[in-house]
């Protein structure tokens, strides 16, 4: 697995430094707010689970998985519910835990929704941003690091559902997904 790596972009060490600070943040943000942090499977699992262990405060987890309609190249901006909260939103401060924002498609919507679910506030954590690739007009409330466009792995996010257990944020060997 490690040979299909090219590079290592942002250290285990680095990534740990930085999900501390944001969680420290985070704590102070939302304190005697109670708020529900959502992890967007799969690519956030690992970030969140990692963030709230820094959040010295109450807060409930749940967990939302969606996926574009068709082609990621062309998505219409479509999203589609895989799996839908168990938690009722309305009036809640919401927190949405992402492991990278590209296009911003799939956090629009969900911004949207949860917005439209009359949740009382809805903010993004992002550890991953490429800004560049946006095409809409989403900015997260807090980003760990921006990446340059390149195909990045590791720490939740995957090639065809690999990679996701690298310890570290990594780029992919291009002759790993141009030989498919
Ligand atoms: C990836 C990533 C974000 C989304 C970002 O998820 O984890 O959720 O795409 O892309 P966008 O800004 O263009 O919408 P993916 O749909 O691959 O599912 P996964 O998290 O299960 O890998
Ligand atoms: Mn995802
Ligand atoms: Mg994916």
């Amino acid at each position: 697995m490690l040979d299909d790596i090219k590079e290592v972009l942002i250290s285990e060490e680095q990534i740990a430094q930085k999900v501390k600070e944001l969680g420290q943040i985070l704590s102070e943000e939302y304190r005697d707010k109670n708020p529900l942090v959502i992890c967007v499977l799969k690519g956030a699992a690992l970030f969140m689970t990692d963030l709230i262990k820094h959040m010295d405060i109450h807060l409930e987890m749940d967990f939302m998985d969606v996926s574009s309609y068709g082609n990621r190249t062309e998505s219409s901006g479509e999203v589609k519910i895989i799996k839908d909260l168990n938690t009722t939103v309305q009036g809640r401060h919401v927190l949405i835990v992402e492991d990278i924002i590209d296009s911003g498609l799939t956090l629009k919507y969900l911004v949207d929704l949860l917005r439209h679910r009359k949740a009382k506030s809805v903010k993004i954590v992002t550890l991953l941003d490429k800004p560049h690739r946006r095409k809409v007009d989403l900015k997260p409330d807090l980003t760990g690091f921006e990446v340059p466009d390149e195909f990045v792995v590791g720490y939740g996010l995957d090639y065809a559902e690999k990679y996701r257990n690298l310890p570290f944020i990594g780029v992919l060997k291009p002759e790993v997904y141009t030989s498919e």
